[in-house]
């Protein structure tokens, strides 16, 4: 995110001597993306960064994933995911439930009430929306706060935990990338700022607004990272806190972006489905469906036509609202669908007709949208409604 923030205390040339008030030395970590030809951010620590006193395994939940073979648009119900008060005793971080996933993306649904633990994903950068509920993300960089609506955008390898606040359950739908997450290109000038026609500024993100330190030792730190063989985890063990940044800066940061701060951008006809993007990953994009004033052409039809994607499946998470165009069909609060590429999808029957002369939809909805095939995870797998790839036709297979 090539926006310049400058957070507590740094010296005033980069590179320098910056002592505290008895005279010790600060350590410099310079964080930065793609072989430091990217963006980055130069952090201050008391302690070094790299020291650690251990490192062992940590067995993830389950990241196993089943094609979707025979090939069918399907309905994943997440809310069923949690029942109970089993979120109680869940974090946002060890309790995630693989929906879907592939070499690039990997989404994931928890309900939490228990503060995770310190965490950090060396795979990519991560956005988590906040579906319902409110928490504090600790991180290096100082602390966030996110309600209902945010998109939470954590760089690749920061190190952070998430405090779930007030005793709602704290509903989070995690997308983990291979690759940074980040605005559209389109949207950016060449020099990285966001661009009139852009349905979001830089006053929409907000980054830590203090810093943040934290005694301790033997500090556990969970980690996600690569290997040959896939995604896998260790704790590594630091002999202090690593919460130990007296002052950064840098365009380099972790920051939140509520959904309902996008302008949607809305025609006479129906806009083609780009205009909702919100952020762009290694294959595969981010969108999002806000409430808006539909199509108003006088004889303008505002649910979606029928459409094929080729190179894409699309996965749509529908977090509020009533999504007009699925009336019918099973999916409410909660959803995922996923239409895959080598399919048409559009509305369900009826919808196309009822949409004419409607002039508002109030409908809240996250997509992901993938350019190679994503495959069932085990949480998928546990929640899906085995009806929706029939509610188009009426019925299904003859017996
Ligand atoms: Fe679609």
């Amino acid at each position: 995110m090539a926006y310049y923030r400058s957070l507590g205390d740094v010296p005033a040339k980069r590179h320098t001597q910056h002592r505290d008030g008895s005279g010790n030395l600060y350590y410099e970590e310079l964080m930065g993306e793609e072989g430091f030809s990217s963006d980055s951010s130069l952090l201050y620590h008391r302690n070094l960064p790299s020291a650690i006193v251990d490192s062992r395994v940590w067995e993830l939940p389950d990241q196993s994933t089943t094609p979707n073979h025979p090939l069918q648009p399907r309905h994943l119900k997440l809310h069923d995911l949690f029942p109970g008060e089993s979120w109680k005793d869940t974090d946002v971080v060890t309790g995630r439930r693989l929906v879907l996933g592939n070499a690039d993306v990997r989404l994931s649904y928890v309900v939490a009430g228990a503060v995770s633990p310190l965490y950090r994903n060396a795979t990519g950068d991560e956005v988590v929306y906040v579906e319902s509920g409110d928490a504090v993300v600790e991180t290096v960089f100082g602390s966030l706060k996110a309600t209902e609506g945010d998109y939470v955008v954590i760089p690749m390898a920061t190190t952070h935990r998430w405090l779930p606040q007030g005793d709602k359950p704290l509903r989070a739908y995690a997308i983990e990338a291979n690759s940074h997450i980040t605005p559209p290109k389109r949207y950016l000038s060449r020099y990285g700022q966001l661009l009139e026609h852009a349905p979001y500024c830089e006053r929409d993100l907000h980054g830590p607004s203090e810093t943040l330190t934290a005694e301790g030792t033997d500090v556990e730190v969970f980690v996600k990272h690569r290997t040959s063989r896939g995604v896998v985890g260790t704790v590594m063990v630091y002999p202090e806190h690593p919460f130990d940044v007296v002052g950064w800066d840098g365009c380099l940061y972790p920051y939140t972006f509520s959904i309902h701060d996008f302008e949607p951008i809305t025609g006479r006809v129906h806009q083609p489905p780009p205009v909702h993007q919100v952020f762009e990953g290694h294959n595969f994009v981010v969108c999002n469906f806000v409430p808006r004033k539909v199509d108003y052409h006088p004889q303008a039809i505002p649910v979606p036509y029928y459409h094929s994607n080729v190179d894409s499946d699309e996965i749509m998470f529908y977090c509020g609202g009533d999504y007009e165009a699925r009336k019918g069909s099973g999916i409410g609060q909660g959803s995922i669908s996923v239409h895959p590429g080598g399919h048409a999808h559009g509305p369900q029957p009826g919808a196309y007709e009822r949409s004419i002369g409607v002039e508002f939809f109030d409908e809240l909805a996250v997509m992901v949208d993938t350019f190679r095939p994503l495959e069932l995870g085990e949480g998928g797998l546990a929640c899906e409604d085995h009806n929706y790839a029939w509610t188009w036709a009426g019925r299904g297979p003859k017996q």
